[in-house]
């Protein structure tokens, strides 16, 4: 196990499935203690004792990130776990598909809410702290569809080119504190078990035939990406944007 990460806590919200399981798992390998969330406690539970099984720091705290208030209680409810958040990764998110005309009031402010304002109001009650220490690294999973043209997916794609603005609005307000904000975009993304499900379906072939790497990517190489922006070793990594994504936000 990797030390790297010892002595640092990190909370990632969205890490009871996919990329964010990920990420807890490979920042709780460089020796993190890692407090997961989302709204399923059955699988965060299970993660945490998958974790600790393994040897390392794990704790789950439930949270269904709506609202400004969501966020705030989860920072409250993870702090005193071991005393302070050093590490916050925003990677819980929603990605509805649907044309403009289609999208309702209430699945727009779903993906608003859970993608922006949930990491908005979390870095405002976990900023000062890090700040006061003067050290703490914010990490927020954007996506390749942040800077490109997605007719399906306005909404969700603009979610993400307004969290690629905070990243750069807080990289500048912060990095003098000693707080460095940077952020993962990754491309299309599919967990090994599901990609054997879809295997030989020729709707993966359309998506992976356009791409340089041309495979999907898995959610493990997302998390290496994510532990070297909260780690030390980046430590002159601020405002920085890592595409992780298989070429996919090429031109
Ligand atoms: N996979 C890709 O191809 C891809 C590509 C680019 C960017 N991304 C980004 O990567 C991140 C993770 O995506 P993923 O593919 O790993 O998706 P996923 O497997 O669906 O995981 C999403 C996570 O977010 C949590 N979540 C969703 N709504 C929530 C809410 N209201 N409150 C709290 N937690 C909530 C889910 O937990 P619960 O179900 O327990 O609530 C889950 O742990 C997202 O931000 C996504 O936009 C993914």
């Amino acid at each position: 196990m990797s030390t790297l990460l010892s002595g640092k806590t990190a909370l990632i919200t969205g890490s009871t499935s996919g990329i964010g399981r990920a990420i807890a798992d490979v920042l709780a390998e460089r020796g993190a203690h890692v407090i997961l969330s989302g709204r399923n406690a059955e699988r965060g539970e299970q993660a945490v004792a998958d974790i600790r099984e393994a040897g390392g720091k794990a704790d789950f705290v439930q949270a269904d990130l709506t609202s400004a208030d969501s966020a705030r209680t989860l920072a409250g409810q993870a702090r005193p776990i071991t005393g302070q958040i050093d590490v916050l990764v925003n990677n819980a998110g929603v990605f509805p598909e649907g044309a403009t005309t289609d999208t309702t009031e209430e699945a727009f402010d779903a993906v608003y809410n859970t993608n922006v304002k949930a990491p908005f109001f979390l870095v405002a009650e976990l900023v000062p702290a890090m700040a006061e220490r003067g050290a703490g690294a914010i990490v927020n999973v954007s996506s390749f569809a942040a800077d490109k043209a997605a007719p399906d997916r306005a909404a969700y794609s603009s979610s993400k080119a307004a969290l690629n603005n905070l990243t750069k609005a807080w990289a500048k307000e912060y990095g003098p504190s000693g707080v460095r904000v940077n952020s993962v975009a990754p491309g299309p993304v599919v967990p090994e078990e599901v990609q054997a499900m879809i295997a030989g379906d020729p709707r993966v072939a359309a998506v992976t035939d356009a791409l340089p790497a041309r495979r999907f990517g898995l959610p493990r190489e997302i998390a290496e990406a994510v532990a070297y922006l909260a780690s030390d070793a980046a430590g002159f990594a601020h405002g920085a944007f890592l595409s992780i994504d298989g070429g996919a936000g090429l031109a």
